[in-house]
């Protein structure tokens, strides 16, 4: 009844005036603070908002363009500059400067038409930590649990964030190097070791629960990726330097900067798109999946790692 009367009463003073409506530009972009637990002060509160504003332009614009073989969403990077967005997800290129030199397997491709993994993945969410080669690994490993023993598993990616010194934590790293710490020392169960999105001291101290086998590079080509994801999930480096407000549709808008961010590719479709699962939560892109174009797409090939 209380709350009934205060609403009345507001209702009422709207009416006359007393009450501004916000302009409809502040709304929207309030309501997606909100929906995004995005706190402000005051005067930093003007400087998103027009980030947002200028966002939700460019985003607008791009989708009215007849030659976009993609659509833009807004997502919850939608107040960061676009030197933000690869500051905070994104890691140095420069970090891996090593030459691949791995024999590739024949692949053979008789009767793979297309397949999709994403049955057996979760999409999780790095937060603030340029931690998508941690969580491509730690991902496979988990899908690679569900296909082989049909068991599900939260594996820590904190562990590897934290105990692959060869790496650099949150500021990025290199998935051969993850999965060379989980062959050795094995996963903890996300539970003991829960995602925190900063670099932490290693805490294990003791071999974890979830172990691989070992881990073999894949890439090179189209063919050995697409034998090779056919059995399991693979975890690939790619430039994902135009990746911020990506939807929906079929991507090929890559840089030439290089391997910033890893993923973790689940499938290709029968006309040979990439199908791959990223950790930026469900908002971003088709449920937290973007499909890249066929070949190298943003590089796609050049660090393409298995765990078997
Ligand atoms: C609201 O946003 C539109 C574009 O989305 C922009 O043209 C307009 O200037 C904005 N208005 C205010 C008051 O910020
Ligand atoms: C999951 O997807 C794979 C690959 O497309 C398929 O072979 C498998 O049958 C699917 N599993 C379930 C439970 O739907
Ligand atoms: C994995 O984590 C998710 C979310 O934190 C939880 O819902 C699920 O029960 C966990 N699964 C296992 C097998 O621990
Ligand atoms: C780092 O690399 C060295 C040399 O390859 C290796 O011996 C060591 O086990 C690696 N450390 C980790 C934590 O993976
Ligand atoms: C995280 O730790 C690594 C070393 O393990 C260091 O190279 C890196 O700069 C740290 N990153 C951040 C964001 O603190
Ligand atoms: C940890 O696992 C490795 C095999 O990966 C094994 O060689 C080592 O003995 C184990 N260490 C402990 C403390 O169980
Ligand atoms: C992970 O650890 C938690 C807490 O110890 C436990 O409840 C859960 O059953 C474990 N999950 C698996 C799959 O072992
Ligand atoms: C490529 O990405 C940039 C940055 O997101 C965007 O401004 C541009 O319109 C895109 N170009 C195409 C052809 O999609
Ligand atoms: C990547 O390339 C784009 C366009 O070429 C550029 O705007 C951007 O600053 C580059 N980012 C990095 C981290 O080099």
């Amino acid at each position: 009844m209380k709350q009934f009367l205060t609403a009345a009463i507001v209702t009422l003073l709207m009416t006359a005036g007393y009450y501004h409506l916000q302009d409809e530009n502040k709304s929207e972009f309030e309501i997606w603070a909100m929906k995004n637990n995005k706190y402000y002060t005051e005067s930093e509160k003007l400087y998103r908002m027009e980030i947002y504003n200028s966002n939700k332009r460019m985003i607008e614009e791009h989708n009215q363009r007849e030659d976009v073989t993609y659509q833009m969403g807004e997502n919850q990077f939608m107040t960061l500059t676009h030197e933000e967005f690869v500051d905070l997800y994104l890691q140095k290129s420069e970090f891996f400067i090593d030459q691949l030199e791995v024999q590739l397997p024949e692949g053979q491709l008789e009767g793979l038409t297309a397949v999709d993994w994403r049955n057996a993945t979760t999409v999780k969410e790095q937060g603030q930590c340029a931690s998508g080669w941690a969580f491509s690994v730690s991902n496979s490993l988990e899908a690679w649990y569900q296909i082989r023993a049909y068991q599900k598993i939260n594996a820590s990616t904190q562990q590897i964030v934290d105990c692959d010194f060869n790496s650099s934590g949150c500021s990025g790293g290199y998935n051969a190097y993850a999965m060379e710490y989980v062959q050795r020392v094995g996963l903890a169960n996300t539970s003991n070791y829960p995602y925190v999105a900063k670099n932490q001291t290693c805490k294990q101290t003791r071999n974890g629960t979830y172990f691989i086998n070992g881990y073999s590079f894949v890439g090179g080509s189209q063919s050995n990726v697409q034998y090779y994801l056919n059995n399991y999930p693979i975890s690939v480096g790619v430039d994902a330097s135009n990746w911020q407000f990506y939807k929906s549709g079929l991507f090929s808008n890559c840089t030439s900067n290089g391997t910033n961010h890893y993923a973790l590719a689940v499938g290709f479709d029968s006309a040979n798109n990439w199908i791959v699962q990223n950790s930026w939560g469900t908002q971003w892109g088709d449920y937290g999946v973007i499909k890249l174009y066929p070949q190298n797409t943003c590089g796609i090939l050049n660090y393409a790692f298995q765990i078997y």
